[in-house]
């Protein structure tokens, strides 16, 4: 047997030659051999008795897994509009020149490899990249030209000067949250208390609880409190978190399955980083409202997805699961509570965005392609593995962490009357203090600008590429879901940048990370690509504007998953607030096309029955 093959199988016995945990499996061996050769998915194939075109799709999925040699350092460069502003492309072809290096390929010495990819949650710190999975914020020419001399003279990486990968937290504004300084398990313990511990109920809670078998008293109490906390979840959609928990908890169980709880920390939207500061300074928080979950649905089994690009966080949050196994506040008989067992594992994800879509987060810890699923049945019944299974945002299991520690009915009275608590943004872009700022729910956008130090602002993109552009008549406007709602992003701009560059930048990421599982959206990204390119050349046309609203209906009615329901968004929102930075690009403004394709076509697709507008692009989802 060769060296690979026997490296090979120990990395498959050390996962239990569990198929379900394939991405992790496929983690190990880039690690060990730099690459997935292969021999490599010949091997994984035999020994988990899948197809190797299974493996291979896998592998391929995903966009940090390599199915060819790289460089011995990977350089990429993240490319968020907030990464442009602040010259990441110019650093790029400076570490190009230094190096002798051309951009997406590998060194013919096989040293170094360079490229973009998408937005590293560092917006507050950039412009950022990840060098083997490590990430250096604040790049400037001093820098990149350190950066090149550390790679010109192999200099291992554990050499490289430790300040180049220094990340702050940048925690600028605290409210109920981010100043809640409780130590592990306080939460816990307080919300146990709530019950007595032993599932004798409090006065306070004992009215319409008289009567229920005392295993289940606490957990529902608990569940009770997030209810009247009117908690919704921080990861955009704003679900209600006591109904999602409330589902999961009446699930039917099928002999041998059991519930689970995942945190969703795949954090992927442009412009996002407050989960990355939550999970480097809250993670006792993060894990303490994880158990608190479980314990209200009744799970033994938890899961982090930990987003690929935030890796350098992983082995200081494995040491925060250790201590509080240590501390009995994971493992068996938690707190002290007699049957209370749930731990929590970390599963890393690699780099794909859509990823951070529930069902499609559930298919990866399955060990598969990031593929979306049909919905329903909806993860609360059927998740993991078929399993009953919440997913939350990191953020909410913070804040369920604080509800279990402070009380419902306190919490409820933060914020407003529809969104109710605090919520974290992530500010950065045109504007002097870029972090993370808390506030209730209900602050104006006009208030944030002016805390961040932002001057002369144009617009503001609230909750990433797939959110709100908001021009300066609307800066009244409130942070919420009756208003505003956002999974967190703030990217202000101010008026030396150009609105259209912005949104074509986010077509870019869009087209990058659709996932291709369904035509609307593989082929409709690329196409909306195309035209703000052709934009971009100056040549467009008034037509065009036409193109992009026939392409957001297509993407809006067919496309499988919020990515492609999202994607026109942006340019939707700068042609109607922008429209001037468009228009000064058409080469012919006044042109009308003298052929009508559509019209031309409206008899066949009748005859075809295919009168839809899904026929345009072939749909097949
Ligand atoms: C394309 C796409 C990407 C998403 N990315 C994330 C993400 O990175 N983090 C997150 O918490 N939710 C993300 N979501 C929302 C999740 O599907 C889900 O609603 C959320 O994790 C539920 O948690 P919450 O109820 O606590 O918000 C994404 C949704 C879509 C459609
Ligand atoms: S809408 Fe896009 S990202 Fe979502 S499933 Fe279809 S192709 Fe994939």
């Amino acid at each position: 047997m060769t060296d690979v093959k026997q490296t090979l199988l120990l990395i498959l016995e050390r996962h239990r030659r569990d198929a379900s945990r394939l991405v992790q499996i496929l983690w190990d061996i880039q690690d060990s051999e730099h690459w997935i050769s292969p021999e490599a998915i010949a091997v994984v194939a035999e020994t988990l008795q899948l197809p190797p075109a299974k493996v291979t799709a896998v592998a391929s999925f995903y966009s940090f897994f390599h199915l060819q040699p790289h460089g011995r350092y990977r350089l990429l460069f993240s490319d968020n509009i907030t990464d442009r502003m602040l010259g990441n492309q110019a650093l790029l072809n400076r570490l190009c020149s230094n190096l002798w290096l051309e951009a997406g390929k590998v060194s013919e010495d096989g040293l170094v490899s360079v490229g973009y990819t998408s937005c590293t949650g560092l917006c507050d710190q950039g412009p950022a990249l990840l060098v083997n999975n490590l990430a250096i914020p604040r790049l400037s020419e001093a820098r990149i030209d350190m950066i090149s001399e550390l790679i010109r003279n192999a200099t291992p990486l554990e050499h490289w000067p430790e300040g180049l990968f220094a990340i702050e937290h940048n925690i600028q504004r605290r409210d109920a949250l981010l100043s809640c300084d409780m130590a592990p398990g306080d939460g816990l313990r307080a919300a146990l208390a709530r019950c007595q511990g032993d599932g004798t109920l409090a006065s306070n809670t004992r009215s319409w609880r008289e009567g229920l078998p005392t295993d289940l008293a606490g957990p529902i109490a608990v569940l009770d409190e997030i209810k009247r906390a009117r908690l919704r979840g921080r990861g955009g959609a704003g679900f209600t978190t006591g109904l999602k928990w409330e589902a999961c908890r009446n699930a039917p169980l099928a002999p041998g399955k059991q519930r689970i709880v995942v945190c969703n920390a795949d954090e992927g939207e442009p412009g996002t980083f407050k989960d990355r500061v939550l999970l480097s300074a809250y993670a006792d928080m993060v894990f303490e409202g994880m158990t608190v979950a479980a314990y209200a649905v009744g799970a033994r089994q938890g899961f982090l997805y930990l987003r690929g690009e935030y890796r350098y966080l992983l082995s200081a949050l494995e040491n925060t699961l250790m201590k509080r196994r240590a501390a009995g506040l994971l493992g068996r008989n938690i707190a002290g509570q007699k049957g209370f067992d749930f731990d929590i594992d970390i599963h890393l994800g690699a780099g794909a965005y859509v990823c951070g879509e529930e069902s499609a987060l559930i298919e990866s810890l399955e060990g598969k392609r990031g593929t979306p699923r049909n919905r329903p049945p909806f993860p609360v019944t059927n998740g993991y593995l078929d399993q009953p299974t919440i997913v939350n945002n990191v953020e909410t299991f913070a804040a369920a962490a604080l509800i279990a520690l402070k009380g419902g009915d306190w919490y409820g009275e933060l914020g407003t009357h529809a969104s109710a608590g605090t919520k974290i943004l992530s500010v950065s872009g045109d504007c002097e203090r870029p972090g993370l700022y808390e506030y209730p729910f209900g602050v104006s956008v006009a208030q944030v600008l002016a805390d961040c130090g932002a001057q002369d602002t144009q617009a503001v993109q609230i909750s990433g590429a797939s959110g709100i552009c908001v021009a300066a008549d609307e800066f009244e406007r409130c942070i919420g879901f009756e208003d505003l709602p956002t999974a967190g992003a703030f990217m202000v701009f101010d008026h030396s940048r150009d609105m259209f560059e912005v949104a074509r930048n986010f077509t870019h990421f869009f087209a990058h990370e659709s996932c291709g599982f369904c035509t609307p959206c593989r082929v409709g990204t690329s196409l909306l690509k195309n035209l703000m390119d052709k934009l971009a050349q100056g040549r467009g046309s008034p037509y065009d504007f036409a193109e992009i609203e026939k392409l957001n209906h297509v993407l809006q009615s067919n496309s499988h998953c919020g990515l492609g329901h999202s994607a026109c968004n942006p340019v939707l929102d700068t042609i109607a607030k922008f429209r001037g930075s468009y228009e000064q690009r058409l080469l012919h403004a006044d042109f009308v096309p003298a052929f009508d394709l559509d019209k031309a076509l409206a008899g066949a697709r009748q005859i075809t029955q295919r009168d839809d507008d899904a026929a345009h692009l072939g749909d097949e989802s």
